[in-house]
């Protein structure tokens, strides 16, 4: 009888985007390292054109996009969509600049095993606009965060944050840009503790080796 130990097996993900990708193509690069156990199964999207579509394919990772105006509504877009990521037993789902809410029906059986990055310091800025919105209140502090996914607009727990020093003269776009490098680290990191095991969502909220968070956890150097 063979005594080797068999090797966990890599965390199975799908990615959902409607846009460019970068925090998508971060997942991939770091795979691709050898520094994150995953397995990208496929890349999902609202957006026929979505560049991200382009960086899956390039990946040898599957692209599939559906369009929201072939379904009757968003309950029946956002069925088919999961039902869609549901065929690749994913045990992670990653929205990562996907731009829709999800029914509150869809999302319920699949709470825990979706996650969402956002750019603000939740929960301050759910929705758009987060960078001017921070410039607007003056805040010295801004970030991003990446959230267990809920029915309410990223409102479900949060899990990790980077932080960023606002600086004098920053606009939103010098503010997007400087985040979007640490959105990347962040999203990484955070997806690496979820495949290992190390976070899980628990009944009381949101667990790291079976503590309850009493905070977000900071993964990167800010
Ligand atoms: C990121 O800023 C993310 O936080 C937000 O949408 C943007 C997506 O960027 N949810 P990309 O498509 O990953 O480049």
């Amino acid at each position: 009888m063979s005594t080797a130990a068999t090797a966990p097996r890599p965390c199975s993900v799908v990615v959902f985007a409607s846009g460019r990708g970068s925090n998508f193509a971060a997942l991939v690069a770091a795979q691709q390292r050898g520094e994150l156990p995953i397995t990208l199964r496929a890349l999902l999207s609202d957006k026929r054109t979505a560049p991200a579509l382009l960086l899956a394919e390039t990946a040898g990772i599957d692209a599939v996009s559906l369009a929201p105006r072939d379904f009757a509504d968003r309950a029946a877009f956002d069925h088919a969509i999961f039902a869609r990521a549901a065929s690749y037993a994913p045990d992670l789902i990653v929205l990562a600049g996907y731009m829709r809410m999800i029914d509150a029906a869809v999302i319920a059986p699949w709470i825990g095993k979706v996650i969402n990055i956002h750019p603000s310091l939740l929960p301050k800025y759910p929705g758009l606009h987060t960078h001017a919105r921070a410039l607007e209140a003056r805040d010295t502090l801004h970030g991003a965060s990446v959230h267990f996914v809920t029915a309410e607009l990223d409102g479900g727990p949060v899990i990790a944050q980077a932080q960023l020093r606002v600086q004098p003269g920053d606009t939103p776009e010098t503010l997007a840009a400087r985040l979007l490098p640490l959105e990347h680290r962040l999203l990484t990191a955070t997806v690496d503790l979820i495949a290992r095991g190390r976070v899980v969502l628990g009944n009381d909220g949101v667990e790291l080796d079976g503590r309850v968070l009493r905070a977000p956890l900071i993964p990167i150097p800010s």
